[in-house]
């Protein structure tokens, strides 16, 4: 098989092959992009989540010590003293795991302490907290929207709020695109029951900001209600790192706000801040939820201090922001295009899928971690390298970095 042909939308289905034929086809095809150096998924860490790391070497099995900038950890918070700490002291206190569903036993004080901490953070009422934001999003939506209802989202929102909504009805909009929202809304107007506009605060692929104070001016003024995932927002954007509510001066104004504490927070697991009749709903309703173990002891104390770092330590966003605009003038001046992004997620857009998975592999070879994002995640023509920041990064591992990519975009003539 001559994997430069294919892409993964390919095997999403093999007519006239059942599972395990697919399975087979599909692994001649992973084979053969390994082979070649394009098998950058599942690059083993032997040190975990940091401004360089050490990686086993796909093709060679040796480790090298490569300049890491493809996580989400952006204030490196998964290896923070006071995190570990927490972390630690909670897991020798309560045990490696909560034991029963948050239901049924699996709640305990530490669980109560995060939720009014983050609903405090995001200034809501109440939260409600997963083990994974794909989980919140996912079980929240589902809980939510029947076949009555509609959802209305961004064309570039997160897979989780897309299965989320299979449920319901779904309107896309052009992304960040009032005119599209505008039409969207219209639309949905008399038709429905419950109106849900879902965004993303800060766009996963793109590092771009939802025009939040457009959308939900627009959004109530049709009678719709918004939801915004904070997955990449907490912790990087806003004056104290509260998000996009924040950041647009609109705290307690956005009906649901979701997130993630895998990303800035550092651990893992999900939550939603909102009022609290509709987290009490969401403990009954949300299935990820109520058949799911509550979060992990460990997890739930880092996150605590996590918060609190947050709160008491603005100089680590402040410096995350000093690595992002000095990143950002030089990579534009090497001639790269970054579309919109404004926050600590950088798309160098290349428009070629095979030479983005080439530029891949050379930047591996030359120490530097960072991720193709090709067809179908994005379309063809917008396949592109995808970095991202973390305060932890140096004036050294940037400029590095920048002169690895500016080798490599020059040898593949794409500046
Ligand atoms: C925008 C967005 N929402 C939700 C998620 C899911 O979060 P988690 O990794 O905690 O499941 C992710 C990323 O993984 C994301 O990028």
């Amino acid at each position: 098989m001559d994997s430069t042909k294919y892409s993964l939308a390919d095997f999403i289905d093999i007519p006239d092959q059942d599972i395990m034929g697919r399975a087979r086809i599909f692994a001649e095809y992973t084979e053969d992009s390994r082979r070649r150096g394009h098998a950058h998924f599942r690059r083993v860490s032997l040190d975990g989540s940091g401004p360089t790391m050490q990686v086993i070497d796909p093709l060679t099995g040796k480790v090298n010590e490569m300049i890491y900038m493809a996580s989400n950890d952006y204030l490196n918070l998964t290896k923070h003293p006071r995190t570990i700490a927490a972390g630690r002291a909670a897991l020798e206190k309560y045990g490696s795991g909560a034991g029963s569903v948050p239901l049924l036993g699996g709640t305990l004080d530490i669980h109560i302490e995060l939720e009014q901490k983050i609903a405090k953070f995001k200034g809501c009422e109440a939260a409600i907290l997963y083990t994974s934001g794909f989980g919140s999003n996912c079980g929240t939506l589902l809980a939510m929207l029947t076949e009555k209802d509609v959802a209305i989202l961004d064309l570039l929102v997160h897979a989780s709020i897309i299965d989320g909504c299979k449920k319901t009805n779904v309107q896309y909009f052009r992304h960040n695109n009032m005119e599209s929202l505008e039409r969207a809304l219209k639309k949905a107007k008399d038709k429905y029951r419950t109106k849900l506009v879902v965004v993303d605060g800060v766009y996963s692929m793109d590092g771009d900001i939802a025009k939040l104070d457009q959308i939900v001016e627009l959004a109530h003024a049709y009678g719709a209600y918004v939801m915004v995932d904070e997955a990449h927002a907490t912790g990087v954007i806003g004056a104290n790192g509260r998000g996009t509510p924040e950041h647009f001066g609109l705290e307690g104004k956005v009906d649901i706000v979701a997130g993630t504490f895998s990303k800035a927070l550092g651990a893992v697991g999900g939550f939603i801040a909102t009022n609290k009749e509709l987290v009490q709903l969401l403990h009954f309703y949300s299935r990820s939820y109520m058949f799911s173990t509550a979060p992990t002891p460990q997890a739930t104390g880092s996150l605590i201090a996590a918060l609190d770092v947050i709160e008491t330590e603005p100089e680590l966003r402040a410096k995350l922001w000093d690595n992002i605009n000095y990143f950002r003038k030089n990579i534009t001046s090497l001639g790269y295009d970054i579309g919109n992004a404004e926050t600590a997620i950088f798309p160098l857009i290349i428009g070629d899928g095979f030479k983005v998975r080439e530029m891949c592999r050379r930047c591996h070879e030359l120490g530097l971690y960072v991720n193709p994002v090709q067809y179908p995640a994005v379309p063809e023509r917008l396949s592109r390298l995808r970095i991202s920041l973390m305060s932890a990064h140096t004036r050294e591992h940037l400029d590095r970095a920048l002169e690895i990519l500016e080798h490599v975009g020059r040898e593949f003539e794409v500046i």
